[in-house]
This record gives C-alpha cells, structure tokens and sequence, in this order.
C-alpha cells in the first residue's frame, strides 16, 4: 500500500484527538504488512477502529492502519459455525452480518464500535456476554520473528478487560483475523437488567437475537455518546474489583453503592461510572474536555481537546475518587 507522511490521526481514533503521524500506511494481508515492515521508521503503532486509544502525542515513527477484511464461513457442524473474520473489519458490521444470517452469539455485543482486530485484545463485553464466549481463535503476526501465530482460547488468557496482549505480549503481535465459534441455535442472555427493561418497554412477546441486538442499540444510543459526534472511547477505566470485606465497609459508609459479584470468588465489582458520578464529575466539562453528562466512565472530547489534557482530567478523577473512596481506577483505554 502507499506510504503517506505527516498525516492527522483525528478521523482514525474515536476520540478525535488531532495528533500527527510522520509516516502512515495501510495494509489488507500478512503479506502486504511484512513488506510494509521492512521500511517502517520506528517506533510503530498499529491501528484498527482506533477505539480504545488516547493519543497523547505525534507518532514520530509509523503508523500502520489494519485493513484486513473478509467474513467467511469457515466450517460448520450441527451446533456451530465456525467464521473467520479480518482483523480489519468493521465489529458492529460483522455483528449485523452475523444477525442477517441466524449465526448467535454476538447480538449482545452490537454497536460496539473498533475494528475485529481490537476485539479480542481487551476481551470487550457487554450486557452479560464477553468475546471470549464465542471465541475459537485468532491468528497473529509476531513482530519478533515475522511469522504467524496462531492463538487458542487458552492461549489468550481473557480475563475482565483482559488478555495477554494487553500483558506480556503487548506490542508483540498484530492480529490478523478471529474465528469466531456461533451457535446455530441461540442462547438467549437477558439477564442484565437493563436489556430486560428495555425488551419489556418494547413489549417484545418472541425473543430474537435481533430483538436483543436493538434492544442493546437502543441502550447504547441512549446512554453512550456516538464518536461520530463526540469524541470518546467508551469506558475509559474499568470498573475496580475490591474484596467483599472492602465492599462492606464501603457500603456501610456509603449505602447506595452499585456492586455486583466479581470475577473471581470473594471479590465484588464496583460500578466505577457510580464512584464517579458520586465525586462529583458527572457532566463536567474543562474546555473541550469532559466527562459524558448520561454516562461518568466516559470521557469525551467535545471537539479540540488535546490527547494530554484527557488525560490529565483521568488523573484528577482518579485522585478524587481515591480521596473519597480509597479506590483506586485503572485506564481501560491504552494510553499512548
Ligand atoms: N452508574 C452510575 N452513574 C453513572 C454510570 C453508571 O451511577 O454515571 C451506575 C448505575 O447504577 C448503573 C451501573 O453503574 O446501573 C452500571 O452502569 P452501566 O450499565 O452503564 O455499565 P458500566 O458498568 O458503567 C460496563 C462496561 C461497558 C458496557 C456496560 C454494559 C466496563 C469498564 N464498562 O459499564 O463497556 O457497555 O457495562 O455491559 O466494564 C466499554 O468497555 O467501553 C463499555 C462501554
């Protein structure tokens, strides 16, 4: 693909942060990006959606756009099929692809936004289901070597927000597509209470894994700003998992507080959007820079804010909500 140089990076991330890449291409096979390696100034950073980043600063080295595309069906037995996906392709699209076909799976997971590529590296979920549920494996590019790898369920080590590329192997691979394992007949996840609130306000009678998959576009429409209109990268931590024994003194302290099971055993997850909202930044805006007004984990850019001053108001949240609840927020976005 051609190179370009000095090129903005504001309609390649969701923020819409006006950083500068000094050296920028695209690539659509493993093929295409070993070639384009071999003359890519470092330090490099691969992009696909350019959902869940912040960008900080100008890229004085390259920037390589992941194009990879195509949805195939790859295999199919009597429970499942078996589709593998580019890296580059679009994940809300392939979530409506998935609908228009009867494949399960991902209808919890629309309107999403970020490229297939980006999906496994922080396991994204929402409303009850987790990518890892419909995982079967993905194929990658090792930067170390130049060969390609390929990457079971185990081998990806999801957690809450998590996997290995996000841990010992950030930086090292670049996904080059996933296949995703879908059910042939769906298995229905309504037990968030807010997809159930909402398919009842609808007075659905049959559900469908389209009616969830508007259900869930009807949630996220409402409470989640739209990146084509203001900048954003949806949670921008995540919610902190305290042991129960802190849960209970907090709650004694502070009886409304929003908590549900943890991942793991003796553990609660904190509702982090309620911490925040509860210290005060709900709605708040410091020049282009704020805090969504419907939804406290979301930061937004409400058109030039810069990379750095996001960040900086990231900082201060997470002092006050340290201050007041001696809790601390990791970043879910990659900070770079
Ligand atoms: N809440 C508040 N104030 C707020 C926001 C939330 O009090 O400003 C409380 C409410 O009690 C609400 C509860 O927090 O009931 C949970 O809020 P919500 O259902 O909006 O979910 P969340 O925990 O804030 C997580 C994910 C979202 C995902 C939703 C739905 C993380 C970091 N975020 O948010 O994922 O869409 O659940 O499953 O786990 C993302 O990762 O970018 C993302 C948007």
């Amino acid at each position: 693909m051609r190179w370009s140089e000095n090129i903005s990076l504001k309609k390649y991330n969701t923020f819409g942060i006006d950083a500068t890449a000094r050296h920028f291409a695209g690539f659509t096979s493993a093929d295409d990006l070993a070639e384009l390696l071999i003359r890519a100034p470092q330090p490099l950073v691969v992009l696909g959606g350019g959902s869940n980043i912040l960008l900080t600063r100008d890229i004085e080295g390259t920037v390589l756009i992941n194009a990879i595309g195509g949805i195939d069906l790859v295999d199919e037995d009597d429970d499942y099929c078996y589709v593998k996906v580019g890296a580059g392709e679009d994940w809300h699209g392939f979530v409506e692809h998935c609908i228009s076909r009867d494949w399960a799976g991902v209808e919890n997971l629309s309107l999403i936004p970020g490229s297939v590529g980006a999906a496994p590296m922080q396991n994204i979920g929402a409303y009850g289901v987790e990518l890892k549920e419909v995982f079967h494996e993905l194929e990658a590019f090792d930067l170390q070597d130049g060969k390609v790898r390929m990457f079971t369920v185990n081998d990806c080590r999801f957690g809450y927000r998590d996997s290995i590329f996000k841990q010992e192997y950030k930086g090292r691979f670049i996904i080059l597509s996933v296949i995703f394992r879908l059910n042939r007949v769906p298995v229905y996840h309504t037990e968030y209470g807010a997809i159930r609130e909402e398919l009842e306000k609808s007075g659905i009678r049959e559900l469908s894994i389209r009616a969830i998959s508007e259900a869930v576009i009807r949630i996220r429409t409402a409470k989640l700003p739209d990146p084509k209109i203001i900048g954003n990268a949806g949670s921008f931590f995540k919610n902190p998992v305290v042991p129960n024994e802190q849960y209970a003194s907090l709650k004694a302290k502070f009886p409304e507080i929003v908590g549900y099971p943890g991942p793991v055993q003796s553990t609660t997850k904190l509702a982090a959007g309620w911490l925040i909202e509860q210290a005060g930044w709900k709605g708040y805006r410091r020049g282009d820079a704020g805090v969504h007004a419907k939804q406290a984990l979301v930061l937004v850019n409400y058109g030039h804010a810069t990379g750095r001053e996001i960040f900086d108001l990231s900082e201060e949240i997470q002092g006050s909500v340290q201050q007041k609840f001696g809790v601390s927020l990791e970043r879910e976005v990659n900070i770079i």
